[in-house]
């Protein structure tokens, strides 16, 4: 028999997801989704999360008390993101919703990603390329866009979790020296196989040749690193940001640059995405890219399949694979 629409669940998703995903939000109930690529207008959002039992939702959108306040019945709150800072979660926790991320699925593509931005700034491939496409005549030559060799050089991760680990395995691939900070170190056997060694984060600016940022954005990581942090940091060093942006102080990081406190940084998140700070985009000891961390097809499809089971489960009473907190 067929269920009448008027007793399936509704499913509200905020924006563009990977069929992989809307397929088994499908088998959930009824799906609703915002099939643009511009963020959904907020007066839409409202209407159709007022009888909403569950929404997936985007990194992109505020889920804080205005957007709760609009869905009355909202049982969960799916982010197809493994950060889940757009999120009030507390607010989430106070209205008995649940809230679910997707960890585990991107982190090699954001490792990747990591890696590749640090292979980009040190070895000036941003400006290469752009030399190239400009048309300005050049020639091999001996001296020229020398930049950094990874061999030997220190590698300090900042944020040990899952794409932390990933990444020490790669740079150690490249001949990188592991040091990493972290709330808890992450045990023996761990730092045995990444040969990664603990430091305070203090020792970790003073002697990394690149700074890698793989932790969460909370309130206590918020502009970790300041100007104080940049002013630390050997004047050789890069920053790499694949986390997110507000972990940097970016008026900071211009000030950095400008008085060659650091060598450069690659970044590919920013503080007020998408807007980037004016002081970065002409430069060329930056590399900076539009938020690619987990974009790959691949990637992409796992994630929305994660967070649509995520809603299958708890829609079906049933606990959620990846819960937040
Ligand atoms: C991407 O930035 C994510 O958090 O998944």
């Amino acid at each position: 028999m067929i269920e009448p629409v008027s007793e399936q669940k509704r499913i509200v998703v905020t924006g563009q997801i990977a069929e992989q995903g809307i397929s088994v939000l499908r088998d959930a109930g009824a799906v609703w989704s915002w099939d643009h690529s511009d963020p959904i207008p907020l007066e839409e959002r409202d209407r159709r999360l007022a009888d909403a039992d569950a929404a997936v939702t985007l990194l992109t959108d505020r889920v804080d008390d205005a957007f709760l306040d609009a869905a009355p019945n909202l049982r969960i709150v799916a982010n197809v993101a493994v950060g889940h800072d757009n999120i009030d979660v507390e607010a989430c926790r106070g209205r008995d919703v649940i809230v679910t991320n997707t960890p585990g699925v991107l982190t090699d593509a954001t490792a990747d990603l990591a890696m590749g931005l640090l292979l980009m700034i040190t070895r000036r491939m941003g400006e290469g390329e752009r030399l190239v496409r400009s048309g300005v005549p050049w020639e091999w030559g001996m001296h020229m866009m020398l930049g950094t060799g990874l061999q030997g050089r220190r590698l300090g991760i900042v944020g040990m979790g899952a794409i932390g680990r990933a990444l020490a395995s790669r740079a150690v691939a490249f001949g990188m020296d592991i040091v990493y900070h972290n709330r808890n170190p992450v045990g023996a056997e761990v730092e045995r196989r990444l040969e990664a060694r603990f430091v305070p984060l203090t020792e970790l600016l003073a002697t990394s040749d690149v700074v890698s940022l793989n932790c969460p954005h909370t309130p206590d990581t918020h502009h970790l690193l300041d100007a104080a942090a940049f002013a630390s940091m050997r004047s050789d060093a890069f920053v790499v940001n694949t986390a997110r942006g507000a972990v940097i102080d970016e008026a900071a990081l211009v000030d950095a640059l400008d008085r060659r406190e650091i060598a450069g940084a690659a970044l590919d998140v920013y503080e007020n995405e998408p807007v980037v700070h004016p002081g970065l985009l002409g430069r060329d000891d930056v590399a900076l890219l539009p938020h690619l961390g987990s974009a790959t097809s691949e990637t992409r499809g796992a994630m929305a399949e994660l967070a649509a089971r995520n809603v299958a489960a708890v829609l079906d009473g049933r606990p959620p694979i990846t819960a937040v907190g």
